[in-house]
């Protein structure tokens, strides 16, 4: 057997045990892990496209959500020399594996002290660091609209002024919900994206589909303005390019 069959095989492989974890995760409370399987690396890639928007600088950026590392390990290999990441991750064996992920990983040799895995819900982080870039991955169309505020503030209040939130939706979830979910929990479902669209009004830059992922995901940008004068002002949505992939 040649190098690359061995490296691909490994890769494979890898993928596949990513896979069953996070099935098996789902299974067990399909609420907080939110998915059925790990994002594709077309939407890992436009999630942390921001990090490479600050060129050779060190940043400090935050990843909220990460599951398995799917999108870690795309945000990890972008990484300028210098930069600094929070990892959190809610549940505790989603956290050993990332933990797993930061001691093996090529990119980080001599900078793994950099990196730090919290098993924490992102509402209850305690950092005095703010980030540049922000990556989430929490489910947020599963949660209440009160948490989902909850979070969103405290991603608001996290950033530097003039840092970058990502983060994604399944699309069609709001028409699957009304089709098959109870009367309150299709309510509490729009309830959510009302939230959402309030915080989209004010700070979002840009928004894309992503085809390439299993379902189908929107990705949105929000931009905290250097200036707070300016962070009353609507975002203008000529600048929102929807339905077109990046
Ligand atoms: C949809 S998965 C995304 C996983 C990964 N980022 C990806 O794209 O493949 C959502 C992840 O968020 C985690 N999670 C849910 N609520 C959380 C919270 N409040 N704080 C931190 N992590 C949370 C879940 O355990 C799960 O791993």
């Amino acid at each position: 057997m040649d190098d690359w069959t061995t490296s691909h095989d490994r890769v494979l492989a890898q993928r596949n045990a990513e896979g069953w974890t996070f099935l098996l995760e789902a299974a067990r409370d399909l609420r907080t892990t939110g998915a059925l399987a790990p994002s594709s690396k077309a939407l890992a890639r436009l999630l942390t496209d921001p990090v490479d928007e600050h060129g050779a600088h060190p940043l400090n950026v935050l990843e909220a959500g990460a599951g398995t590392g799917s999108v870690t390990r795309t945000l990890i290999a972008r990484l300028s020399l210098g930069s600094r990441l929070d990892i959190v991750e809610a549940n505790p064996r989603f956290a050993a594996r990332l933990r797993g992920l930061v001691r093996s990983h090529p990119h980080l040799t001599g900078e793994r002290d950099r990196i730090r895995v919290h098993q924490a819900f992102v509402e209850d982080l305690d950092t005095d660091r703010h980030y540049d870039v922000i990556v989430s991955g929490l489910p947020f169309t599963n949660f209440t609209p009160a948490q989902v505020e909850t979070i969103m503030g405290r991603y608001l209040e996290l950033l530097q002024p003039g840092g970058t939130l990502t983060y994604f939706a399944y699309r069609g979830t709001r028409y699957a919900r009304t089709l098959t979910a109870s009367p309150a929990e299709a309510r509490r479902h729009r309830a959510v994206e009302d939230v959402l669209a309030g915080y989209q009004r004010r700070y979002a830059t840009g928004c894309w589909s992503v085809w390439g992922n299993l379902p189908p995901a929107k990705v949105w940008y929000l931009h905290r303005p250097a200036d707070p004068a300016t962070s009353a002002a609507p975002a203008v949505p000529a600048t929102v390019t929807l339905g077109a992939s990046r």
